[in-house]
């Protein structure tokens, strides 16, 4: 019964039928862009997880077509399925942007911030949350939580202040590798991830935590502090790897390799293979292979998340367009007052030059001697 079996759902005022068993989050995302709610603990490739976090709140203005009640409270969209003739709002519902914001001042109670020195920084989700939904200023009159250092080995870096409790890195480490050794100790907010009797997190896939993490409460110790991600150009590049898919994306800097990730997608999720296997990677293609010759390079990787790391790094190259906006345009309609022209006062940015094919810092020689950088 194919067709009974779909259920008409509408969000924000965009019908889409969807299977039953959908989840609103799931049904929100097929429709895409900002219906989509935010999602800081689900994560569609890690079976169990989501309703931890509740930035996914959404409100269910009827419940379904038999049963037209509203639901009385807000919902977790990742936990909720979809019933037919149901109508939730996301983004169109003040309540539910008045709950995400509260949300969000939770999650940053105790978060440091420390987003100028974080290896995340760039990609970070919570970072872009705090940027739509956070408040200027903290309620929070106490000392944020501080934690004693675990050490999880050579590899990953934990920052446990960081952390926001969404257990996608128990997850990743329950369902891909043979053997869990971290988890959440303790309740409330004695609550941390660590390892017992700090052994370190060594099985091949472990470095999968890295990608599912949604802030930087654990990154990867062969790239801190070596650079910021926005000024590295992902390129998509796979190699013949007997232990993983062997698809990834390389953040290089010129011809240096500085990082590898998996793929993602727009959701930040890991991207299947086209076998439609999640495309997680092994350590050995994460962490030990940074030669551009032990890849084989597809071509530039276009970073589908809105986000800072999407801006611009082809601009010319491979269809994206600069942007064409005057200030007027950008500023409610009002002229400037006053505009210098920053070409008259510095031999620095010259608008004949394409800084996007600049690679590495920029001189005043890459200016003045040579044409390579033409736009
Ligand atoms: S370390 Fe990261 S992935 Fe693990 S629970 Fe904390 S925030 Fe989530
Ligand atoms: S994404 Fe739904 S509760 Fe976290």
């Amino acid at each position: 019964m194919s067709e009974q079996n779909l259920f008409k759902v509408t969000i924000d005022n965009i019908s889409i039928e969807v299977p039953a068993g959908t989840t609103v989050l799931q049904a929100a995302r097929l429709i895409g862009g900002q219906v989509a709610p935010p999602a800081m603990c689900f994560y569609s490739k890690l079976e169990g997880s989501g309703g931890k976090c509740r930035t996914c709140l959404v409100e269910v203005s009827k419940g379904s077509e038999k049963d037209p009640r509203p639901m009385p409270k807000l919902v977790a969209s990742c936990r909720t399925t979809v019933m037919d003739g149901m109508e939730v709002k996301n983004i169109t519902s003040e309540k539910v942007l008045d709950a995400r914001a509260g949300v969000v001042e939770f999650l940053l109670l105790n978060h440091p911030l420390d987003c100028p020195i974080c290896d995340q920084a760039g990609e970070c989700h919570l970072q872009d949350l705090s940027f739509d939904h956070g408040k200027a200023e903290t309620r929070y009159e106490f000392q944020r939580r501080t934690f004693k250092k675990h050490d999880l080995g050579k590899n990953i870096q934990l920052h446990m202040t960081r952390c926001i409790l969404c257990y996608r890195c128990v997850f990743t480490a329950d369902q891909l590798t043979n053997k869990r050794v971290h988890g959440i100790l303790d309740r409330g907010d004695h609550a941390e991830i660590a390892t017992h009797i700090e052994k370190s997190l060594d099985n091949e896939f472990i470095g999968n935590v890295i990608d599912v993490c949604p802030v930087g409460a654990l990154t990867d110790k062969t790239f801190r502090f070596k650079n910021r991600v926005w000024f590295l150009k992902p390129m998509d590049a796979h190699r013949d790897c007997p232990t993983c898919s062997g698809r990834v994306t390389l953040w290089n800097r010129g011809d240096e390799v500085y990082r590898v990730t998996a793929r993602k997608d727009q959701w930040g999720e890991i991207e299947d293979t086209p076998e439609g296997q999640p495309g997680w990677i092994c350590n050995t293609c994460r962490f030990d292979k940074k030669a551009t010759a032990d890849w084989i390079i597809e071509g530039p990787r276009e970073i589908s998340r809105q986000s800072v790391i999407a801006q611009g790094h082809y601009a010319g190259n491979i269809g994206t367009t600069k942007p064409t906006e005057i200030f007027a345009a950008v500023n409610d309609g009002r002229t400037p007052h006053l505009l210098m022209d920053i070409h008259d006062e510095s031999e620095v940015n010259q608008p004949t030059i394409h800084l996007g094919k600049i690679q590495g810092p920029s001189h005043g020689d890459t200016f003045n001697t040579n044409n390579t950088y033409k736009a």
